[in-house]
């Protein structure tokens, strides 16, 4: 799939990085893999100078496009003044106000590096807060590499068993087995589940984690009522509701799935889209709540506020503010979306499409899909399949089809018009 340079630095790689890697997710396996040179815009080059519409992001954080120069500028001009102290600067109260004034939800915000640090932190203030122990989650969505919440990330369907007693599954080895006495899990868009999980456990639960829309299966989105049934139930039985707006936060609307959907969690997490690709995150909600951080309740780090990802965040909650970048990206995916569907359907393909224009997903051969354990019972060689053969021909979504493909606001018609050209050809191929 890929070129002779990519192979020869993969072998290198492979020496002194498990996998040849950073981050397992970049692994595609031996032969396979893309090794990246730049990337401009809504394109990238890999080592090879083979050019690609990019529809990866980086999972998502480049929601304006990369190297974007008004975001780089305002880094430059910055870190130029230093990049970190361990005090507090003008910056961060700003891009802080900026997030309160932004997400409805949010009263008080803390910065971090990254979307695990910054879930590992709404969870310890939630325990805190509550003095309790238990987390729900729900199957299919992610939050991060910490062991609180990497259970029933990706498992086989049947790993999960019933859904009525669904089983936690750890997605990694090296997770004690004693964090298991703390997670509850649960499918997705499971009413009838949750609310009987409630009546059982509710009053242990410290917190209910959720993506608003499944970031991490396919972009599944809530059915109408479940974000508020749990909005409902967690304040019936105190429990905070930490809505996890990693991939959705500054992405499906400037102020994320809280102003998307109307509903105001308790806590909410940010990453990737904040910081245009720079390292910023941050974790914020009820001012009650956050308000017991440094009272008996520790948080910090030495980078939570680095120079280059305050700076990032600055200028890009900024451009969001002052431009309709959103609702641009909103227009062009919505295109993208609709003439995919339209070649699924004139090649009698069913194709279940779920997310939001900045970021969607399809799941191949099934009818609907409400959660993972649906999206496993669709056909993922031929995802996977049409997934190479756009990327052979210089259009890259991720092969795996649980990654939604993400729109940035450097996408153009034209890009939209070749992908689609690709998809018209690629599709007609696997049908022979
Ligand atoms: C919803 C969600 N939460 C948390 C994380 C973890 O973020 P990070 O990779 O920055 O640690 C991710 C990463 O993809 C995510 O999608």
């Amino acid at each position: 799939m890929f070129g002779s340079k990519t192979q020869s630095l993969q072998q290198r790689a492979l020496k002194v990085l498990p996998l040849g890697v950073n981050s397992n997710f970049r692994f595609w396996g031996e032969g396979i893999t893309p090794y990246v040179e730049k990337a401009k815009g809504a394109h990238l080059w890999d080592v090879d100078g083979k050019k690609y519409i990019d529809y990866r992001m980086a999972f998502g954080p480049i929601i304006l496009g990369h190297a974007y120069d008004e975001v780089d500028q305002k880094v430059i001009e910055e870190i130029q003044k230093g990049v970190l102290f361990a005090m507090t600067g003008e910056l961060e109260v700003v891009v802080a106000e900026m997030i309160v004034e932004m997400a409805p939800a949010i009263e008080m915000v803390r910065f971090a590096c990254s979307g695990t640090e910054a879930t590992m932190h709404a969870i310890r203030v939630a325990r805190a807060y509550t003095g309790r122990e238990l987390i729900l989650k729900f199957e299919g969505n992610y939050h991060g590499f910490h062991d609180h919440t990497l259970w029933s990330t990706y498992a086989p369907a049947e790993a999960y068993g019933n859904r009525r007693s669904p089983i936690p599954v750890p997605a990694s080895s090296g997770i004690p087995k004693s964090m298991r006495e703390f997670i509850i899990t649960l499918p997705f868009n499971d009413f009838e589940g949750f609310e009987r999980v409630m009546r059982s456990y509710g009053d242990q639960i410290a917190a209910v984690i959720t993506e608003p829309c499944q970031g991490n299966c396919a972009a599944i989105n809530p059915q109408d009522g479940f974000l508020e049934l749990i909005r409902k139930q967690t304040e019936e039985h105190g429990c905070v509701f930490i809505l996890d707006e990693v991939k959705t936060g500054f992405r499906i609307a400037n102020g994320g799935a809280q102003e998307y959907y109307g509903i105001k969690p308790d806590l909410a997490t940010y990453a990737k889209a904040l910081g245009n690709g720079y390292p910023v995150a941050a974790f914020g909600g009820k001012k009650e709540i956050m308000s017991i951080i440094g009272h008996g309740v520790a948080q910090g780090g030495t980078y939570t506020n680095n120079k280059p990802g305050v700076a990032a965040a600055f200028a890009t909650l900024s451009l969001l503010k002052s431009k309709p970048i959103l609702k641009t990206i909103e227009k062009r995916g919505q295109r993208l979306m609709d003439g995919l569907k339209e070649i699924f359907a004139e090649n009698d393909i069913p194709a279940v499409f779920t997310g939001y224009p900045a970021m969607f997903s399809f799941s191949l051969g099934v009818e609907a899909v409400s959660c993972q354990r649906d999206w496993a019972t669709s056909d993922h060689d031929l995802y996977l399949s049409l997934a190479e053969k756009a990327i052979k021909r210089g259009v890259m979504p991720d092969y795996d089809s649980r990654e939604p493909w993400f729109m940035c606001y450097e996408h153009t018609d034209a890009d939209v018009d070749e992908t689609l050209n690709v998809y018209a050809e690629i599709v007609k191929e696997v049908k022979k």
